[in-house]
């Protein structure tokens, strides 16, 4: 299968230029001006942007969570980010008590098996840390191809700091990455009583007992660990701005702090917790939604490379039927999490791109070149030869308004419906294979369900 898409504007993290860029057996194999290529398929991209493929390295697909399952499966998850420009998923794998690091891959590659319909990987999240399982590590990165392993210092299954560092050692030791979940759970315990006692339960509150403080202190925390063990850690769905500046600070001083945000954290803000008969129960997420002024931070924070990746943390929930399930009466019950996979491309486009907030390499780069690179996957995130033809022919002017009943994802809510946008992908393609398309009003899925593939990832650092 060959394709040669013509005259498109391709956008690395480090420039755009005007070019034709040839794809076959999907791999792209060249690019040029004026490409003389017998393809099958020839695209005229004129006036169109050919954009890597998104990247999202934070998705809870199918994962068992307070009591229920986030919504969508490896089937539904990806035909919703194929739709959104997302052509491969790094998946949370969340290792069950008494289960190796091994057997919780198996679990859920056989999940994904005959439903996925983009690339993917795993980040084992380690719930059991055993001895054994911590000596796993090695095989986990050098073998396994799963280099990359998610803690929690909040939740039931939270790590402790002991655990932490013996993580962040082993991860030094062969090249892998510790990413956090960075909350303190004491503060937020003390709050939840407090407001208990008083009977302030709304979804709300569920935002003010887990301030900004709670999230600082554990980046801190997290981060003086890193010191003293000289290692290196990435830090998820970053939110605040009191958090931001601890990694700022580290960073300047040299240690080696990462951090990911997510378009929620820049773009919504607490007063959606205010919304009327229990809506404010759509955005119950962990960490919660902060201010306008931490909105504003965190893009800065990727302007200046103190934030280098933008995920989506999808972990949807029906508004009608999950949200309402036991938490009515207390935010602690409202599942944690929200829909995000579809929309990430077009909301870092047009809030990001289109209102002069980020530039159009800087959107590529945390979307893709910097993702593919943070997290192995070796053969993606660039349009460059050699690289897969993950490949997103980008409409910088068509318009689409978002609405839960265009969008994929098997959930009954958007955080963004009614909002415009403006650039949306009109043909996406996973090597070489074309997965979704515009048509009329909305993208449509045109791919196969089983056409992804587990991409076994490379060490971080050799
Ligand atoms: O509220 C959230 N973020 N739910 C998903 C699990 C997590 O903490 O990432
Ligand atoms: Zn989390
Ligand atoms: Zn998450």
């Amino acid at each position: 299968m060959s394709i040669l898409i013509q005259n498109g504007l391709v956008v690395t993290s480090t420039g755009s230029y005007t070019a034709d860029v040839y794809v076959e057996d999907g791999k792209i194999k060249s690019i040029g001006t004026d490409l003389d290529c017998a393809a099958e398929t020839v695209i005229d991209a004129k006036g169109k942007y050919v954009l890597p493929g998104a990247i999202d390295p934070h998705t809870h697909l199918a994962m068992p969570f307070m009591g229920t399952f986030a919504q969508d499966d490896y089937e539904t998850g990806t035909i919703a980010a194929a739709c959104g420009g997302v052509t491969s998923v790094v998946d949370f794998d969340l290792q069950q008590k008494g289960e190796s690091i091994f057997e919780a891959v198996e679990r859920k590659k056989s999940w994904a098996r005959d439903k996925v319909a983009v690339d993917y990987s795993l980040h084992p999240a380690i719930m059991d840390p055993r001895p054994e399982v911590i000596d796993e590590i090695k095989t986990a990165i050098r073998e396994y191809g799963t280099p990359s392993f998610k803690i929690f210092m909040v939740y039931d299954f939270r790590v402790d700091d002991a655990t932490m560092i013996k993580l962040l050692e082993q991860t030094k030791k062969y090249g892998g990455l510790v990413q956090v979940h960075a909350e303190n759970v004491h503060i937020i315990n003390h709050l939840n009583e407090e407001f208990e006692n008083k009977g302030t339960l709304s979804p709300y509150y569920h935002a003010k007992s887990r301030p900004n403080i709670a999230e600082e202190e554990a980046v801190f925390r997290a981060i003086k660990m890193v010191e003293i063990t000289d290692s290196r850690i990435y830090i998820v769905h970053l939110s605040s701005k009191e958090a931001l500046a601890r990694v700022k600070e580290a960073r300047d001083k040299g240690i080696n702090v990462f951090a990911e945000t997510c378009p929620q954290y820049l773009l919504l803000d607490e007063e959606r917790y205010k919304e009327p008969e229990f809506n404010g129960a759509k955005y119950v997420m962990s960490p919660p939604l902060r201010t306008k002024e931490s909105n504003k931070a965190l893009w800065d924070g990727i302007n200046r490379g103190d934030v280098q990746v933008v995920a989506t943390d999808h972990c949807p929930f029906d508004f009608k039927g999950k949200k309402d399930m036991f938490g009515t009466d207390d935010y602690k019950k409202i599942p944690n999490g929200a829909p995000g996979i579809e929309t990430l491309l077009m909301l870092m486009h047009s809030e990001g791109v289109a209102r002069g907030r980020i530039s159009l390499e800087k959107m590529v780069d945390v979307l893709s070149t910097t993702t593919a690179k943070m997290f192995g996957l070796k053969n993606k995130g660039e349009i460059r030869v050699g690289k897969d033809a993950d490949i997103v022919i980008f409409d910088p002017d068509l318009k689409f308004t978002i609405t839960q009943e265009k969008l994929h994802m098997n959930v009954d809510y958007t955080p963004y419906e009614g909002m415009e946008i403006t650039g949306m992908p009109v043909e996406v393609y996973v090597r070489g294979k074309k997965v979704s398309k515009w048509k009329n009003d909305h993208v449509e899925f045109v791919g196969e369900k089983g056409y992804g593939k587990f991409v076994k990832r490379e060490p971080l650092i050799k």
